[in-house]
């Protein structure tokens, strides 16, 4: 172990743009541990603020080179003065420097023992990068819609990142769920225990109707469209940030309850989906991981906003 190499946006724009440095690895300070990450797990915000759209970006358009990424797993490789959580080699998870600092996409970083979640034997290291965000998004945006057995629940983009979890969560809280996605996730979404409607057939408002609970991961048009579906005072939230004030102003002027959500860090919670994916309750689907050295065909993947589940980025040599 003698170096550390980052991926970073050294200025914003297209995939392109990415690029590696390397430096020496940092030495963990008090109440921190130092992880070797194996694998990163990538969202929509990192892209988008590679290009230099949202809020993070922002907020860091005077403090690039930036790296990017929230979601990490690996190893403990040392402790600092009072971190006492856990011990060298085990195996952890996290959801961390959400939104401003990130810095996952990196072989080695400090962090707050706190930020942590121990990885369950039975998860995959894979799986446990998978999950910090699109997992917490998913459980604490229903969680806020307030769903319960027998509300009828649209869920827009079912096949994604939080979608496939989100629907998961949905059909355990026994609502009848329904989802949008395009004809080849048709059945993936079916074997979930979804309904699953084919955005490409016609809009879900001439599929659908009487829906108590809208989860929107789209926004735009294709939300407003998906509130034509919903019955009197239905919840909606809607989680895009970018287009969230509109539709939550649509929304209300229909009479309907709208938030978005910005996802919140919670180890706690992250630990129990980690128990849930570990015996089973849970499933997450990731893409076979993609070497760090390809971040930017990962980005183009990613771009392209078609990908089923999660991407991961291998941070190993
Ligand atoms: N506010 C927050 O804290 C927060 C947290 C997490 C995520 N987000 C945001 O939430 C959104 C979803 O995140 P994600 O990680 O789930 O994204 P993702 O994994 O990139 O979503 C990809 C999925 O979207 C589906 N899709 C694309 N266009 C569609 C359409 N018109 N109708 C229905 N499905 C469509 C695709 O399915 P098909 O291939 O079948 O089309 C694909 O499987 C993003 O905008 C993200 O930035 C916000």
């Amino acid at each position: 172990m003698s170096e550390n190499i980052k991926i970073v946006i050294p200025e914003f724009g297209k995939p392109e743009v990415l690029d590696f440095v390397s430096e020496k690895i940092p030495e963990p300070q008090k109440g921190e541990v130092l992880v070797k990450v194996y694998f990163a797990g990538l969202n929509p915000i990192d892209v988008k603020t590679r290009a230099g759209l949202g809020w993070a970006a922002a907020q860091n358009k005077n403090n690039l080179p930036w790296t990017p990424g929230y979601d990490i797993s690996g190893k403990i490789v040392s402790t600092g003065e009072d971190a006492q959580r856990f011990v060298e080699g085990d195996t952890v998870a996290g959801l961390i420097g959400f939104p401003l600092t990130a810095g996952g996409y990196s072989q080695y970083i400090c962090v707050a023992e706190d930020d942590l979640s121990l990885v369950p034997d039975a998860v995959t290291l894979e799986a446990a990068a998978a999950l910090p965000v699109a997992a917490q998004t998913a459980a604490q945006a229903l969680s806020k819609a307030e769903v319960k057995a027998g509300d009828r629940v649209l869920i827009l983009a079912g096949a994604g990142g939080v979608g496939h979890i989100a629907v998961q969560i949905a059909i355990a809280a026994q609502a009848e769920v329904y989802t949008t996605c395009s004809e080849a996730n048709l059945d993936y979404l079916a074997n979930l225990g979804a309904h699953a409607i084919n955005y490409q057939f016609a809009a879900v408002s001439e599929r659908l109707s009487d829906v108590d609970v809208l989860i929107d991961l789209i926004g735009g048009d294709v939300a407003l469209d998906a509130l034509k579906c919903l019955k009197d005072e239905a919840r909606v939230i809607t989680i895009p940030t970018i287009t969230r004030d509109l539709i939550c102003e649509k929304a209300e002027m229909l009479g309907f309850n709208a938030s978005g959500i910005l996802v919140e860090p919670s180890p706690e919670q992250l630990e129990a989906m980690l128990y849930m994916v570990g015996v089973g309750l849970l499933k997450v689907d990731v893409q076979p991981a993609i070497s760090y050295k390809d971040v930017i065909e990962a980005h183009r993947r990613l771009e392209t906003g078609h990908t089923r589940g999660k991407l991961v980025l291998d941070m190993r040599c």
